[in-house]
């Protein structure tokens, strides 16, 4: 009788042994699906789509290199509506229903850098704003982001309200 039951303890340890063993080894094989494969890889991910756009962190740093390409693709891009100083006076925005944003105001600048790669990423309903995601990379979104934030002082003062 109590052979029959050290049997039968045994036999559940050993089950409990192997039912804690499998998982652990499925997980170690299952990761190779989720993460990176490379540590030094540089390519910037577009967030996913229910991150807070105000909260996202920029991921280039706003080095020389980033802000002259943000300029480059700017001047290529956005200059035709927001002009060349960023004052929405480009030669496109007389045309337009709604004035391109002043890219120098306080208005902009005060903005998150999220806020404004969301704006870029997907445009802005309702104005003649174009959605970029698939026309810009999210790492050139960034250096445009970091670009903009060089176009400061040029403003106008502001009128009183
Ligand atoms: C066809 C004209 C047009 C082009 C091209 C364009 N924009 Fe705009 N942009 C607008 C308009 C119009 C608005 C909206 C102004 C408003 O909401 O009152 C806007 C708004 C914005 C804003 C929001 C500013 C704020 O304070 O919220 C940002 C940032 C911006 N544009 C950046 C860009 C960048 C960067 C490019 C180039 C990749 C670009 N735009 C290309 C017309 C344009």
């Amino acid at each position: 009788m109590q052979l029959r039951i050290l049997l039968v303890l045994i036999a559940i340890l050993a089950l409990a042994t192997t039912a804690i063993g499998c998982p652990a080894s499925d997980t170690t094989e299952g990761t190779g699906t989720e993460a990176p494969e490379d540590a030094d890889e540089t390519e910037i991910d577009e967030p996913s789509d229910d991150e807070d756009p105000a909260s996202l962190s920029n991921p280039v740093v706003a080095d020389i290199e980033s802000i002259a390409r943000g300029e480059e693709v700017y001047l290529k891009t956005c200059v035709t509506c927001h002009g060349e100083s960023g004052l929405g006076d480009g030669s496109a925005s007389t045309e337009l229903v709604v004035n391109p944003a002043n890219l120098t105001s306080e208005l902009t600048q005060e903005k998150a850098d999220g806020e404004i790669f969301d704006t870029i990423t997907n445009g802005r309903q309702g104005t003649p704003m174009p959605a970029w995601k698939g026309g810009i990379s999210p790492e050139d979104r960034w250096n445009l982001v970091n670009y903009i934030r060089t176009l400061t002082g040029k403003d106008e003062p502001e009128a009183s309200e």
